[in-house]
């Protein structure tokens, strides 16, 4: 489903040349689980990015689902990003003033008239689906950090994404929420959804089906 050829990514900063991404080649199929480690400036999130098409290579192809997308423009970008990517970060983003399920839908007023049909039936089910059922009208600060990050991952799925990208998604929890976190990522993965998740813990990265290590922007294993 995802298909990357020498994808580089170079930095350039006041006469610094930073290669975050050297000619990485991956390929991840329909319904994977994959894991990103590697040591801190590896390349992890900047790949992550490219992936959720927040961010473009230096060169490099990169196809999503059939379609190249390492040429579209900005606008084109964003479409694909709202309609194909479900995206979940370490800090948990949601907005203060909205209640889990109105969280949960913020993506539908981005997305296409298909996926905005049936979207609060979706995003009920969706917050069930993450244990949160009774949360509903709860707002942020009347949640504990492992519901918010539940909140977000169901708000990351909401449009349906063919891929959901996590960059750190328990970096911010103690580690029985952590294992909460990863256990519903795994049973999300059971049900077909394909993850990429970045992680700096190796019994964290154990959970996914294959694990890729970065050096210095290349996959060294
Ligand atoms: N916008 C930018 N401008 C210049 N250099 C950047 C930029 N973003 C990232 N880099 C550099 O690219 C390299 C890769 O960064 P990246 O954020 O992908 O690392 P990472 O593996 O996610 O690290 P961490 O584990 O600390 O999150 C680093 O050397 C970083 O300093
Ligand atoms: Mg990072």
């Amino acid at each position: 489903m995802l298909e990357l050829t020498k994808i580089s990514k170079i930095y350039q900063t006041q006469g610094e040349t930073i290669t975050a991404l050297d000619a990485v080649d991956l390929t991840i199929d329909t319904g994977e689980f994959v894991a990103i480690m590697g040591r801190s400036g590896s390349g992890k999130s900047t790949m992550l990015n490219i992936l959720g098409c927040m961010d473009k290579p230096t060169s490099g192809h990169y196809t999503l689902a059939g379609q190249d997308v390492s040429s579209l423009d900005d606008d084109a970008l964003s479409k694909i990003r709202n309609d194909h990517i479900g995206f979940v970060f370490q800090g948990f983003h949601l907005l203060p003033r909205l209640s889990a399920l109105e969280n949960v839908m913020v993506p539908l007023r981005f997305a296409s008239p298909a996926k905005q049909r049936g979207g609060e039936e979706r995003a009920k089910d969706l917050l069930h689906q993450v244990g949160l059922g009774e949360r509903l009208h709860h707002m942020p600060n009347e949640m504990s950090g492992g519901q918010i990050q539940r909140v977000a991952i169901a708000r990351s799925l909401i449009n349906q994404p063919a891929v959901l990208l996590a960059d750190e998604p328990t970096g911010n929890l103690d580690s029985a929420i952590s294992q909460q976190i990863i256990d519903l990522l795994v049973s999300l993965n059971q049900g077909g959804q394909t993850i990429v998740m970045v992680t700096h813990e190796p019994d964290i990265a154990e959970n996914a089906g294959r694990t890729i290590h970065f050096l210095d922007g290349k996959i060294i294993a």
